[in-house]
């Protein structure tokens, strides 16, 4: 059974000044989850370490680096699934909490729900004895300077998402030895958006899924449009009818920039090991590793080749 890791730093207009940065550290991601891959671990284990080694570089918008609200604060989501029992579990407008995507496998595996918001998402981590940090260790000054320079333009964040406003989210979704698959989605959200506003990441179907039967999502992108298509189900709807995971995505992209004007991403991967990894905003930062092959991409119909160590 082969074994694959892809993962996402998020589909918007990266700036050339963080592009070289972007990418390392979604290469960094992939090969880190590709080590517990390799050490025999599950999907599930691989989705989580690749996502909290995103989560704790402050290039990407979830965790450390994440962007800002409107109160200039930070509220975080995240979620995680797994493919064998469809359990899953999420976090929405969690704060002080640098690694989300593990508090989101603590409601999966703790508790009998799917996901907790806000306070109660923070009280469950005080209760698990989660560290939790202070605000200013999560925001960059990068950021900070952001906020300020962006604050007064609030409205119209959609129109604005493919500009450098948008700042999105990382993910991952991988399959184990065992043919198991999971994925995981963590993101700080849009700039500025309104305080409490939850996005697609932590909403099972929009920001991720996973199902044994047909695959692993994981999606970027302009998050009220990727809720309107529920697009991490829709992708795979799609598989489930015959098509491949790469037709897959970009059909339901294309269905979401035709029905809903939403431009976004999405890696998935299949119970076989087949992977995409697509988007429709100007750039995606994305990894995949498969058979000690490191692959990746920042534009457009670009895919790069590493060979890894065995
Ligand atoms: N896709 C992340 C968000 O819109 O919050």
């Amino acid at each position: 059974m082969k074994a694959v890791i892809v993962v996402h730093g998020g589909a918007w207009a990266i700036p050339d000044e963080i592009s070289k940065a972007s990418v390392d550290g979604v290469k960094a991601a992939a090969c880190e989850g590709f080590s517990v891959l390799k050490r025999g671990g599950s999907a599930l284990d691989a989705v989580e370490a690749a996502v909290r080694a995103m989560e704790d570089n402050t290039v990407f918008d979830a965790g450390h680096g994440a962007v800002l609200n409107s109160d200039g604060e930070v509220e975080l989501d995240a979620i995680i699934m797994d493919g064998r029992t469809l359990a899953s579990g999420a976090v929405s407008s969690v704060k002080n909490i640098a690694n989300p995507v593990s508090l989101a496998r603590a409601v999966m595996e703790k508790t009998d729900h799917i996901m907790l918001t806000g306070r109660g998402a923070n009280l469950f981590a005080e209760r698990i004895g989660m560290v939790t940090v202070p605000t200013e260790t999560l925001v960059t000054e990068y950021e900070r300077k952001e906020w300020e320079k962006h604050k007064k333009y609030v409205s119209g964040v959609m129109e604005l998402f493919n500009s450098q406003w948008g700042h999105d989210t990382v993910g991952a979704v991988a399959v184990d030895c065992s043919g198991n698959v999971a994925c995981a989605t963590s993101t700080g959200g849009i700039r500025n958006k309104m305080v409490g506003r939850v996005g697609d990441s932590p909403i099972i179907g929009s920001g991720g899924y996973a199902d044994n039967l047909s695959g692993a999502v994981s999606c970027t992108g302009h998050g009220e449009s990727i809720l309107k298509v529920t697009l991490a189900r829709l992708v795979l709807s799609h598989v489930e009818q015959g098509k491949e995971v790469a037709d897959a995505v970009d059909l339901s992209l294309r269905y979401m920039g035709d029905r809903v004007h939403g431009a976004g991403g999405a890696i998935t991967v299949s119970p076989s090991g087949e992977w995409a990894a697509k988007f429709t905003t100007e750039r995606m930062a994305w990894a995949a590793v498969e058979h000690d092959v490191l692959w990746y991409g920042l534009d457009p119909n670009e895919k790069f080749k590493e060979q890894l160590s065995q």
